[in-house]
């Protein structure tokens, strides 16, 4: 298994490209089963979560083909990659694949919407709390689909199809947001989505299946209406700069200090957190085509947090944000509201010598005045990159084991972090 060895003690300086999002990319691959034309991605990254999808999908008849493959003079393009799924051969997605990966559960709108049945197993992915589907089943019921747990499965019918209604979310979900978009998309009638998540992705997925031929409208705010259409056809998409890896390297460059720019990325896509990285202590500035980060070596301020949904501070980055935390000038509170066991990362940072207790969903941060290099173990994959992160300042050599995590959604991270000056490499076996 490979592992990332950090040698702390750099600043960070240069230009760090930023890749496509792994959380559009999914929904938009998955999108790909609503039409029988093909479905063409640009700036896909290359991430192991992308490749176990394509495998999935292959799994249901989906073809697929890659251009564009990565230019010798721009290593940072995504791929371009080409779906079809002309003729769905299978609508029972098992266990052995959902289970490597939760958002694959997402196949049940499309393959429900297009051939009105679908039998997907219950997912797994990250171990961050317990992750329920009622919010899926509840949304798809409400547009008329018969929905039963057998053995470990969700199996879901809807003869004659989908047919639009009005449904609230009782809670803010992402994925099942996603889901009601492809699903309603193919529905008889109107569906108006209340309560729905407001994150860019879910706008760059309602993109997609516009060009695709949707009528959705209201992406991006909590209320979406969507105007079902008897098919949709093909179209070619870009996939939006990910926010999250964004936001990741902005706060290794506060941690580390130096003078960074992320390019290809908006600042518009994660405002609460730079807004959060400002007060800590980082200059943050727009530049033509992405976002400068510079931190002169002075300290970090101690900065309370709480996660929220878009467009609030993200989960997503709780993890590498409390590393940062781990150095500041003072004590910090960070609060998870999101997933119940998201601080998986608090007994690694401690064996690096953060200062970090748990009292609930809060975590208190006393900053210290050095962390010291240690083995550690990766347990999520946004948990990891916070090892890595904290590992730029410890003193010594930081070992971070189980990169899988980090490889299903960083892109060639210890690449882009070495070419700023980071002392980071992957040691392989
Ligand atoms: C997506 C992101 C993930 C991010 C999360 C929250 C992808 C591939 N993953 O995950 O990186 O951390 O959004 O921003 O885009 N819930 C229920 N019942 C359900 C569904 C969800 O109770 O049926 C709960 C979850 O347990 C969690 C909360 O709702 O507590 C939010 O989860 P959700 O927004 O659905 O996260 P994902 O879509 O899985």
């Amino acid at each position: 298994m490979d592992r990332i060895r950090i040698r702390g003690g750099n600043a960070l300086n240069g230009t760090i490209p930023i890749s496509g999002a792994k959380n559009a990319a999914l929904p938009l691959m998955i999108a790909s089963l609503l039409t029988d034309d093909t479905l063409t991605l640009e700036n896909v990254p290359h991430l192991a979560d992308v490749e176990q999808l394509i495998r999935i999908l292959g799994n249901h008849g989906v073809d697929y083909s890659v251009t564009g493959k990565r230019l010798a003079h721009d290593p940072a393009s995504g791929r371009t990659i080409h779906f079809n799924a002309r003729t769905i051969v299978d609508t029972t997605a098992p266990y052995e694949l959902v289970s490597k990966m939760r958002a694959s559960f997402w196949v049940i709108g499309p393959l429900l919407a297009r051939c009105h049945k679908a039998k997907v197993s219950l997912p797994g992915g990250c171990a961050i709390g317990t992750r329920p589907v009622d919010l899926f089943i509840d949304g798809l019921r409400a547009l008329g689909a018969t929905i039963d747990i057998e053995a470990g499965y969700v199996v879901a019918e809807a003869k004659g199809g989908l047919v639009g209604n009005r449904f609230r979310f009782p809670k803010v979900s992402v994925g099942a947001t996603h889901v009601m978009l492809m699903a309603a998309s193919l529905a008889k009638g109107e569906t108006v989505i209340e309560n729905a998540a407001r994150e860019p992705e879910i706008v760059d997925l309602a993109d997609c299946l516009n060009a695709m031929g949707a009528k959705i409208t209201g992406a991006g705010t909590s209320a979406i209406t969507i105007d079902g259409v008897t098919a949709l056809s093909g179209a070619r998409h870009r996939v939006l700069p990910d926010r999250i890896e964004t936001g990741t390297y902005a706060i290794a460059a506060a941690m580390a200090g130096g003078d960074v720019t992320l390019e290809g990325t908006r600042a518009s896509l994660l405002t609460a957190a730079l807004e959060t990285l400002g007060q800590a202590g980082a200059e943050i500035t727009e530049v033509e085509n992405g976002i400068r980060v510079v931190r002169n070596g002075n300290g970090i301020q101690p900065v309370d947090v709480t996660t929220d949904p878009f467009p609030g501070f993200p989960t997503d980055l709780q993890a590498q944000f409390m590393a940062l935390m781990t150095r500041s000038q003072g004590v910090s509170s960070i609060t998870e509201t999101i997933f119940e066991n998201r601080f998986m990362h608090v007994q690694e940072l401690a064996r690096l010598g953060a200062k970090i207790s748990l009292a609930g969903q809060v975590a208190r941060v006393e900053g210290v005045a050095q962390l010291k290099g240690a083995p550690v173990m990766a347990t999520d994959l946004r948990a990891s990159v916070s090892l890595v992160i904290a590992g730029l300042v410890a003193e010594g050599e930081t070992e971070v084991n189980r990169v899988y995590h980090l490889d299903r959604g960083f892109e060639r991270l210890e690449e882009k972090l070495s070419a700023c000056g980071a002392e980071v490499e992957r040691i392989s076996g």
